[in-house]
């Protein structure tokens, strides 16, 4: 057993948001010990991360259900704090196979939360989402704004959230953190990892980057008839490296406030709409980006981005990089993803 660090369990480590989390940790002095099965990442992440931190990154290829196993390596590494992203998250699939969200989303907490009260973890910060606001009536939304759903996915973001606010009291030694992310965007300032989607991607920077690169023949804007400036849809877009240090700021909190679950707003404040992702795409890269106007897509909100103060005071963090910023990162990443796939 080692004791001398401070160990930090990373579910789904391997995965866009929980590798770059494993980077932000890594630098504020943690170890982090990553659990991922891999069904939604590539294993050649753990590579890439060494080579970012120029140290040895420790992995298992666990699933979050397996208890026996995940046993051993809390044995062997008694993490003082559990960071939880692993769960499916594509809206689409999760309207065509719920009970498969249903059983590793919500199957996977269980596992993770009883782990937790067993070895006495102090910390746990959980990956939740603006999906929770459903269509928001009034925005910027901030953490008190009502909760609804739009899909199975938001169903269980919903629910894992309720599901950790009526463990806690059984288990009130635990401080816990649910960040409610807005759309993560861009890649490491390094271009070795990114947003790696599997197939074609379903969210917006991957399919702008993608199409630009030639693997797509255009883009689609789902609908320009949008009661906003242009008429398309707008959102609050967070660099992945400011969002990965949210979950560092909510591990080295004090916060001793009654609040237990705490929730937080990850985003900037500030709303883009597709068509001025689009622009400022073609300003950054000089390249023109194919794209037609088509119809809406089912289940889309017309607008929604945060309301920063809480974040922003309680935990000191706030976001520093720009949309610039995750676009190019995001345009590195993609050459340098398709130069890899070229080698094969
Ligand atoms: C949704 C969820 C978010 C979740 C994410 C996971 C909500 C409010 N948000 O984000 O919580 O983490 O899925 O995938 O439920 N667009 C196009 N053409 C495209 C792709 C996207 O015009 O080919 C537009 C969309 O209409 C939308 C914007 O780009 O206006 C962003 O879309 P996307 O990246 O898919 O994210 P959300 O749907 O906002």
């Amino acid at each position: 057993m080692e004791t001398d660090k401070k160990y930090i369990l990373v579910t789904g480590g391997a995965g866009y948001i929980g590798s770059h989390t494993v980077v932000a940790l890594i630098e504020k002095g943690f170890t982090p010990v990553i659990i991922d099965d891999f069904r939604n990442s590539n294993k050649d992440v753990i590579q890439r991360l060494q080579t970012i931190t120029k140290q040895e990154i420790i992995y298992f290829n666990i699933a979050c259900q397996d208890q026996p196993r995940l046993r051993g390596v809390l044995e062997q590494f008694p993490a003082f704090g559990v960071i939880h992203f692993a769960a499916d998250k594509a809206v689409g699939e999760s309207v065509e196979k719920p009970l498969k969200y249903f059983d590793n989303n919500f199957g996977s907490l269980i596992s993770i939360l009883e782990l937790i009260q067993e070895y006495n973890i102090e910390k746990f910060v959980f990956s939740s989402s603006c999906t929770v606001y459903g269509d928001p009536e009034i925005i910027p939304v901030n953490e008190e704004s009502p909760v609804s759903y739009n899909s199975p996915y938001g169903y269980t973001k919903k629910v894992c959230e309720e599901m950790i606010e009526q463990f806690i009291p059984s288990c009130p030694s635990v401080k816990a953190t649910l960040l409610r992310y807005f759309n993560p965007v861009g890649a490491h300032e390094s271009g070795l990892i990114g947003e790696e989607p599997d197939g074609k991607p379903n969210n917006l920077l991957p399919f702008i980057t993608q199409t630009a690169a030639g693997i797509r023949k255009e883009l689609t804007v789902f609908g320009d008839d949008y009661d906003t400036p242009d008429g398309t849809c707008i959102r609050d877009y967070i660099h992945v490296v400011d969002l990965a240090e949210a979950h560092v700021a909510a591990l080295e909190s004090l916060d001793d406030s009654k609040d237990n679950p705490v929730v937080y707003n990850v985003g900037t404040g500030k709303g883009t709409s597709v068509l001025e992702m689009i622009s400022t795409f073609e300003n950054i890269t000089g390249k023109q980006l194919p794209y037609t106007i088509g119809p809406r897509r089912e289940g889309d909100i017309k607008e929604i981005f945060a309301n920063t103060d809480k974040v922003n005071q309680k935990l000191n963090w706030k976001s520093k990089k720009t949309i610039e910023d995750a676009i190019a990162t995001a345009w590195s990443f993609e050459q340098y993803i398709r130069e890899k796939r070229s080698k094969k």
